[in-house]
């Protein structure tokens, strides 16, 4: 069953005066349980269509079904879980209370079905960390925390956005690794913003890639690389088509010409 539907959906900003289509109509599905990973230019549009999927912005046309129902009614029932690229834990709260919050906001009784606070802070691997606070905490392990509470509410569907953008190299493979493991355990269905085309290939069954000016999807490649993953299977001829074929097309023949000079 599809759990994520986009169709025709587009974008149009009023930015001084003029119409401008940020998005062109743009498709994109994703089955129960796959990654989907977008990929793209700086201002393709990538952020405005998750917002648009998390119903934080309205599309100015188009379709979008998150288990088979509208983004709002979707919020509503607590099915979206996103995650911001600055991990946006409050400073004042332990790590325990923030994964905890958005239970306290729908009420504790909602949702006794999901994991505990303390199963989802183990399952991040932050265990014995509870009562830190988020400046105690180094900035890939706020990340931990920021989906730990992203997961609290048993989402159908987890939006990131860039979330390890800011992290070091080694600690974002070790957050990819990580993430890998969480959504084995839990299944959710995942949609990540990412700028690194290793990451993207590493994470997904599926890539959008994105061009700019208008924001569209150029090529959608399916990543053919078995699960588990570790970090060897970036060694695999597979792993290598999939970085290549998404690396042209977001530079057509820019670096082929680059290799020929
Ligand atoms: N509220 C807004 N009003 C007007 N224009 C906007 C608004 N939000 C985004 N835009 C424009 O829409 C385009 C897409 O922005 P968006 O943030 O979705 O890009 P992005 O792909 O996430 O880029 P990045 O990789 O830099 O995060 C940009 O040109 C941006 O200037
Ligand atoms: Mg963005």
């Amino acid at each position: 069953m599809e759990q994520l539907t986009v169709r025709g959906v587009c974008k149009r900003f009023e930015i001084d005066g003029r119409s401008v289509e940020v998005l062109s109509p743009t498709d994109l599905t994703l089955k129960a349980g796959e990654f989907g990973a977008l990929i793209g230019p700086s201002g393709c549009g990538k952020s405005t269509l998750l917002r648009m999927i998390a119903d934080i912005l309205p599309p100015s046309d188009g379709t979008i079904l998150i288990g088979g129902h509208e983004p709002a009614r979707a919020r509503r029932e607590h099915e979206i879980g996103f995650v911001f690229q600055d991990p946006t834990l409050l400073p004042w709260r332990s790590v325990l209370d923030n994964v905890r919050l958005p239970l306290e906001l729908v009420g504790n009784s909602a949702r006794l079905s999901g994991s505990t606070p303390q199963e989802l802070i183990d399952l991040v691997g932050l265990s014995g960390f509870e009562h830190a606070r988020p400046g105690q905490l180094s900035g890939g392990m706020q990340q931990r925390a920021a989906i730990a509470r992203a997961l609290i509410l048993s989402p159908q569907l987890l939006l990131l956005d860039e979330p390890f953008g800011a992290l070091d190299e080694i600690t974002r493979y070790r957050m990819n690794m990580e993430l890998l493991r969480i959504r084995a355990e839990t299944r959710t269905t995942s949609l990540m913003v990412t700028h690194s085309i290793q990451e993207a290939v590493f994470m997904a069954d599926r890539i959008f890639v994105l061009a700019a000016r208008p924001g569209r999807i150029v090529d959608v490649v399916e990543v053919e690389v078995e699960r588990p993953r570790k970090l060897s299977v970036m060694n695999s001829p597979e792993f290598a088509a999939a970085v290549d074929r998404v690396r042209t097309s977001l530079f057509g023949d820019a670096l082929g010409m680059l290799d020929d000079a």
